[in-house]
């Protein structure tokens, strides 16, 4: 998953901006997930409003704005600054971990780790390459690459490009290029691409062939330049090399599962997002009986439990199923 996430534009970001780096600060520092998903909640919807907020209270209005984020609003339009963040950025624990945190591979737990042990900067991790796992050494190798954001205009390149190679695999292979790009957004921080197989169903042996023969021709093209858990038929995670016209040449992170025909659109569902959208629609689904994961719907019965998976052979039938409105990829941010 891409770690740098695309800048709003809103009259409000001096707002959204440090609810946002509230959010990071609870979930990289404090691992407190649950307040890093209220402050997201609370950016989110203040993110859409379309005039210059004046107050707290006219934001305690919005979706998820409670009285303490209220507070810091009006401190933050009062003084132009906030007192909590001033002292986490100037805390080194804080400000250290939540750099860790910015690698590829090192989550909130190996950033504590680390920084227990005294490793607190680029240069500290290389010095420590050896103690760190296959993932987090590309991380690190690719650090600065990683960092930047694809501009849409590569991503649609690349998308063309890969459909068509997955083409001259197999024509039966069906590819969506989910995450941001499918819902518009003008940049990216990886590429997640599902794939399917008619030949693949949830109830077929696993097929590690045809995510391998896929593989192993973008290898044989010079597409991928280093390679995550290419055992694995479910998750793989690979490093295209593309030819940016600014600056010659780029790796990005290629994010690829091959995905059981069955549960293919329940995939596509939630690798498109956005992470907000997919949590209301779920609550949404809850409340209207049925359970909705990265891979099935299935209906609730009145004792709790959850019944067999529903057939789903597009998006909307997922919204049919939960008689929710539907709703356009572009129009799935929250
Ligand atoms: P990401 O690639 O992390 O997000 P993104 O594609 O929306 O944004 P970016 O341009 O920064 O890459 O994950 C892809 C989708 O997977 C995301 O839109 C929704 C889903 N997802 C969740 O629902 N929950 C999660 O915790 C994560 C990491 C992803
Ligand atoms: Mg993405």
């Amino acid at each position: 998953m891409s770690k740098r996430k695309a800048p709003q534009e809103s009259p409000n970001e001096g707002i959204t901006d440090f609810l946002t780096e509230l959010a990071n600060y609870e979930r990289n520092v404090n691992r407190a997930i649950h307040k890093y998903n209220a402050y997201r909640k609370a950016a989110s919807s203040i993110s859409k409003y379309p005039q210059k907020l004046r107050n707290g209270d006219e934001a305690k209005k919005l979706d998820g704005v409670g009285k303490e984020i209220a507070k810091k609003i009006d401190e933050f339009l009062q003084t132009g600054t906030l007192k909590k963040l001033e002292k986490i950025r100037n805390d080194d624990t804080s400000s250290s971990i939540n750099f860790l945190t910015r690698v590829t591979g090192i989550g909130p737990a190996a950033a504590r780790k680390f920084f227990d042990e005294g490793v607190k900067t680029l240069e500290d991790l290389k010095n420590i390459e050896h103690k760190l796992n296959h993932h987090q050494q590309i991380g690190l190798k690719y650090f600065e690459e990683f960092e930047k954001r694809i501009p849409r205009a590569e991503m649609t390149k690349m998308e063309t490009l890969i459909l068509q190679e997955l083409k001259l695999v197999d024509t039966e292979y069906i590819g969506t290029i989910c995450g941001s790009y499918r819902r518009g957004a003008e940049s990216s921080g990886d590429i997640d691409i599902l794939l399917t197989h008619p030949k693949y169903t949830s109830v077929d042996e696993k097929q590690p062939k045809l995510l391998h023969a896929v593989v192993e021709h973008f290898e044989s093209i010079g597409f991928i330049t280093e390679t995550l858990s290419k055992g694995d038929t479910k998750f793989m995670m690979f490093f295209l090399h593309v030819y940016f016209p600014c600056c010659s040449q780029y790796n990005f992170p290629y994010h690829c599962r091959l995905i059981p025909k069955d549960q293919y659109y329940c995939g596509v569902l939630y690798f498109t997002g956005s992470d907000i959208f997919n949590k209301n629609m779920r609550t949404h689904a809850l409340e209207k009986g049925f359970t909705l994961n990265e891979y099935t719907i299935r209906p609730v019965g009145v004792t709790g439990m959850a019944g067999e998976p529903l057939m789903v052979d597009s998006e909307k039938d997922i919204f049919d199923y939960i008689q929710w409105k539907y709703r356009e990829p572009k129009e799935r941010s929250e």
